[in-house]
């Protein structure tokens, strides 16, 4: 039998990230507050801090057919791909807010959004860092989206 580990960084508050860290959730929190979340009223926030120090930003946008809504990380990740094409992403950071999400809970991206996720960094060919963030600070770091969809479906 065979085991895997994943390393990843619990930290108690964001607070203590380095500043550029610390910015990137601040910004994830002020566009989750945007989010076109009428019918879960979970409003999530994603926050891009790309290689030339720009952030670029996306929130859910529901649809009253839901399937056609779309999670707040692939709305980033795609403005990104479209406007800023070939620009490496170095971190993402995801937040939420809403009753779906219990104020200790992290909320851990959906698999779609994973997928997404290892798309950009095997494009980039470079890890994107990944911040998670609960209501109460409590922070995750994880340092490739690979640690959080291992064994993903993708070229290799
Ligand atoms: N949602 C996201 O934006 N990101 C995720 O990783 C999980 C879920 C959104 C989709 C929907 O608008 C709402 O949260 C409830 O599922």
């Amino acid at each position: 039998m065979k085991r895997m580990n994943i390393e990843y960084q619990d930290v108690e508050s964001y607070e203590s990230l380095e500043p550029v860290d610390f910015e990137l959730v601040s910004k994830a929190y002020a566009i989750a507050e945007q989010a076109y979340a009428p019918y879960s009223e979970f409003r999530v926030g994603a926050a891009l801090l790309l290689e030339t120090g720009e952030i670029v930003l996306g929130n859910n946008q529901e649809n009253i057919a839901y399937p056609s809504g779309l999670c707040a990380e692939r709305v980033a990740l795609f403005y990104a791909g479209a406007n800023f094409s070939g620009i490496p992403i170095k971190t993402i950071c995801v937040v939420a807010k809403g009753e779906l999400l219990p104020f200790e809970k992290i909320l851990s991206p959906c698999g779609g959004c994973r997928q997404v996720m290892v798309e950009s960094e095997f494009r980039q060919n470079n890890p994107i860092k990944v911040i998670l963030v609960s209501q109460n600070k409590r922070t995750l770091v994880f340092q490739s989206v690979n640690d959080l969809l291992p064994f993903s479906f993708g070229k290799d």
